[in-house]
């Protein structure tokens, strides 16, 4: 069940050329049955007869009730409690790499708050020459960056240590967004306040109850993260942490504080609770991984897969996923359907972009046999994503965070789609 390039395109025009021949659909059994006059094509429809919305019937549009489906979900057994939860994006029903904020994944360790922006201070205290505190505007009136980068909570892929579980991409691997962000450059307010020579961590708070206090090596503070209040062009929704979150590039999600309230300079690590009970790894040994900051390079494909069927019959095939690396840019992605057999050279849809969701095509010639369909990401650090069974080897199978194993679906010859492992 190999694939060669040139088979395959010969072989996509000869069919799509036959669809049309037969002057009907683009498939061979919807051109069967349209042996008669198409009356989608033929009469005179609803839509075309009188006039449509007006524009002021939708001040702030919504997705067309046809998408409805294209929602987050909840896994019923890891949400009994919906305040300190989690909910996954629907990333097998979107293309593109930008992820809308409506879908988006959200968790909270305390519930989403609702926060005025005339309530909104951010204080930076501890080991710096001047303690500040900033409001809203006072934010907007430093120098402003433009930034897309993905956010993967650490415990994405964390139900499938033990074996293949949920059935579809968006639970698998929906803890993942990937958001245009507009805000200042947290080093910019750092040098504000000026840190002190001893000043080695940050300890970075939200406004919420929980707080979900992280420490951040002053390295990475003062590299690429961002003070952000705006994504994907409009305001931070609510559940995103509005009026204000912080952006930690290619790090876990965990870290990415949502109504970000203090930052504390520091000479050590705090050692809070989400650092040292919570987001580190039992190995097999009995010892913790700590500080597992950066997100591996992983990939998956995101259609078909368990909630996107093929329904159209063999032929020509498109499949697609996104790729991602908390290490740079993707540099490739593979794709295998005989379960890792042999391996195809992806598409990407454009180069790979620093620490952002890439996407990537495979276009084959299906031919209705059933197959074993992974992918398999390398970035630009040389890393290539591993098997499960080789992630099983170094970390065991006490862990919950940092599983960026390759994925399997198996896609039965009816066109539906199963989460499996194979080995
Ligand atoms: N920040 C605060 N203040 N409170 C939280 O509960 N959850 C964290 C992080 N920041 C959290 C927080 C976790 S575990 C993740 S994965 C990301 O926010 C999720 O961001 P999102 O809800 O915008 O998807
Ligand atoms: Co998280």
């Amino acid at each position: 069940m190999t694939t060669k390039d040139k088979g395959l395109s010969t072989s996509r025009r000869q069919f799509l050329t036959g669809a049309a021949a037969a002057g009907a659909g683009a498939v061979a059994a919807t051109a069967a049955k349209a042996a008669g006059p198409d009356p989608l094509i033929t009469e005179l429809q609803d839509w075309a007869s009188s006039t449509g919305a007006g524009v002021d019937a939708t001040p702030y549009g919504l997705p067309i009730e046809f998408e409805s489906d294209v929602v987050r979900r909840n896994v019923e057994w890891l949400t009994a409690d919906t305040i300190s939860s989690i909910n996954f994006t629907p990333i097998h029903a979107l293309d593109g790499t930008i992820t809308p904020q409506g879908c988006a994944f959200e968790r909270h360790h305390s519930g989403a708050i609702e926060l005025k922006k005339e309530d909104y201070r951010l204080m930076i205290n501890g080991l710096v020459d001047t303690p500040l505190v900033f409001s809203y505007e006072d934010l907007e009136r430093f120098p402003r960056e433009n930034r897309v980068y993905f956010c993967e909570c650490a415990a994405n892929t964390g139900m499938e240590w033990a074996g293949a579980q949920l059935n579809g991409a968006q639970f698998t691997h929906g803890m993942i967004h990937n958001m245009e962000y507009s805000g200042v450059s947290l080093r910019t307010l750092l040098n504000e306040a000026g840190v002190k020579p001893e000043g080695k961590w940050i300890f970075v708070e939200g406004a919420d109850a929980s707080s979900n206090g992280r420490s951040i090596p002053l390295e990475k503070a003062m590299d690429d993260v961002l003070v952000a209040f705006k994504a994907n062009g409009e305001a931070l929704r609510m559940e995103h942490g509005y009026p204000v979150r912080l952006v930690v590039p290619g790090w876990e999600g965990n870290m990415w504080i949502k109504w970000l309230r203090r930052i504390e300079v520091t000479e050590i690590a705090v050692e809070s609770r989400e650092e040292t009970s919570k987001y580190t790894d039992t190995m097999e040994d009995g010892t913790s991984r700590k500080w597992t900051w950066e997100m591996d390079a992983k990939s998956i494909v995101t259609s078909p897969s368990p909630q996107m069927p093929i329904k159209h019959g063999h032929g020509p095939l498109v499949i697609t996923g996104l790729a991602w690396s908390g290490r740079g840019a993707i540099t490739g992605v593979d794709v295998t359907i005989d379960g890792g057999k042999t391996w195809t050279k992806a598409r990407l849809a454009a180069p790979g972009q620093d620490k952002a969701l890439t996407r990537f095509y495979l276009d084959i010639d299906w031919n209705g046999e059933e197959m074993f369909l992974q992918s398999r990401a390398r970035d630009a650090t040389g890393y290539v994503q591993p098997t499960k069974d080789q992630l099983r080897e170094v970390r065991g199978l006490n862990s919950i965070y940092h599983n960026n194993c390759i994925q399997t679906w198996w896609v039965k010859s009816d066109g539906e789609a199963e989460n499996v492992e194979i080995s």
